[in-house]
């Protein structure tokens, strides 16, 4: 049964379904929650927080006389779930399918792009931000997202070399409005941090122009240049009195890192607003899978393992379990071998992220193409089915994901 009560009846054991007032009022990446031991009940009321709704099926009750006699570390005890797990499962969201939502999603990019970079431009001249701009930009992002959560982000993989400034902007923007929607945070609250990913470097836009767009690897005079952009950031904000609170968090702490090797502030742990530590996930994804002028992007799957690599140093362990599963072991458009030996395209996840949706195109075994098929891994015999062996390079099997998936890379 899920009830509302005080904060200060609060005791270990209990499970919190919701926290009262919003979930940008308070530090906890989830809204959910078993309360563990006496400290995080000090920290709520430290907080200013008065309620909360809990959840007796999940958790003690706070009326339970029966169990008031326990210790704290017995109810500590019998309650101890990894924390990773403790969470609810993702709401549905439509599914739309691909073919279908990639017109409207095309759309969107398009008008992202023009979007950003008139901000961008903007910011760089000493004009004021179009905030209702870029709020109406992100509402139209996240409606994509909800109707078929792959469409945009298989598009914002398609971006020249020379557009990475705004396009970085954008793809963080809809990917972290993905990984909201992935873990269920309230719209407005996704919608707010997807604002935060799209303006999360406009404070780049102080750099010169020569460093910024410099076309080889930076010196450390110039890298330290660049770092101050997340100071920056915050010198743009305060001159305007409509950016959300959570957005100019995002700009300001999204390189700071979980064991403090981060800037500009060597903040740690949960110092770090919850907001920026999911946007520190999603720009280094980005940044790392991006084609630069002087390098070429890793492939996704190679980028989520060097994510998964850092998952105990420079972020948050839980929400990198968390991103991984929002973008898949096997993102939608990676090239992969089965065990059979035919090469095929993802086409989408399923239940199981080690088992999506292949469209097979290629025989390696006979090095020839073959009739497109799509597979589900997650309906075939465990015995004697196909399964993935690995990821493989689209350029070694001359294979076109966006092609292959049918949206073509004719964008704007
Ligand atoms: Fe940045």
């Amino acid at each position: 049964m899920i009830k509302k009560v005080e904060v200060k009846q609060l005791r270990p054991g209990v499970y919190i379904h919701r926290f009262g007032g919003s979930w940008l009022q308070h530090p906890f990446l989830f809204n959910q929650k078993r309360i563990r031991g006496r400290e995080a009940i000090e920290q709520m009321i430290d907080w200013g927080m008065d309620y909360v709704y809990i959840d007796t099926d999940r958790g003690f009750d706070v009326e339970d006389e029966s169990r008031s006699g326990e210790s704290e570390a017995e109810s500590a005890a019998v309650v101890e779930i990894d924390f990773v797990e403790d969470i609810e499962e993702e709401p549905p969201l439509l599914h739309v399918p691909l073919q279908e939502e990639i017109v409207a999603a095309k759309a969107v990019r398009s008008k992202s792009r023009k979007v950003i970079k008139r901000m961008l431009d903007d910011v760089r001249s000493g004009k004021d931000i179009d905030i209702d701009a870029s709020q109406d930009l992100v509402t139209e992002m996240d409606n994509t997202v909800c109707r078929n959560k792959d469409a945009l982000l298989l598009l914002m993989r398609v971006r020249n070399r020379d557009e990475y400034t705004f396009m970085h902007s954008v793809s963080v923007g809809a990917l972290l409005i993905s990984f909201c929607r992935s873990m269920g945070l309230d719209g407005e609250v996704c919608r707010v941090i997807g604002l935060g990913g799209l303006l999360h470097d406009v404070g780049k836009m102080s750099v010169p122009l020569a460093i910024l767009n410099k076309p080889a690897a930076l010196t450390d005079s110039e890298f330290s240049i660049i770092k101050q952009h997340a100071l920056y950031s915050q010198d743009i904000f305060e001159k305007m009195d409509h950016i959300p609170e959570t957005a100019a968090l995002i700009a300001r702490q999204h390189h700071e890192r979980f064991d403090g090797s981060g800037y500009p502030y060597n903040m740690k742990g949960d110092e770090i607003s919850p907001a920026a530590q999911m946007a520190a996930v999603v720009d280094v994804f980005d940044a790392i899978t991006a084609d630069r002028c002087y390098h070429q992007g890793l492939d996704q799957v190679a980028a989520l393992r060097k994510i998964y690599g850092w998952r105990c140093s420079h972020f948050n362990e839980a929400l990198v379990q968390r991103f991984i599963r929002c973008v898949g072991i096997y993102p939608p458009g990676t090239v992969v071998r089965l065990e059979s030996g035919r090469i095929g395209v993802v086409v989408e996840n399923t239940g199981d992220l080690r088992k999506p949706v292949v469209r097979v195109v290629y025989d390696a075994g006979q090095d020839w193409a073959i009739t497109p098929l799509d597979i589900n891994l997650l309906q075939e015999d465990p015995q004697s089915g196909d399964r993935i062996v690995g990821y493989e390079s689209p350029h070694r099997w001359r294979i076109d994901p966006l092609r292959v998936l049918g949206i073509g890379n004719n964008l704007a």
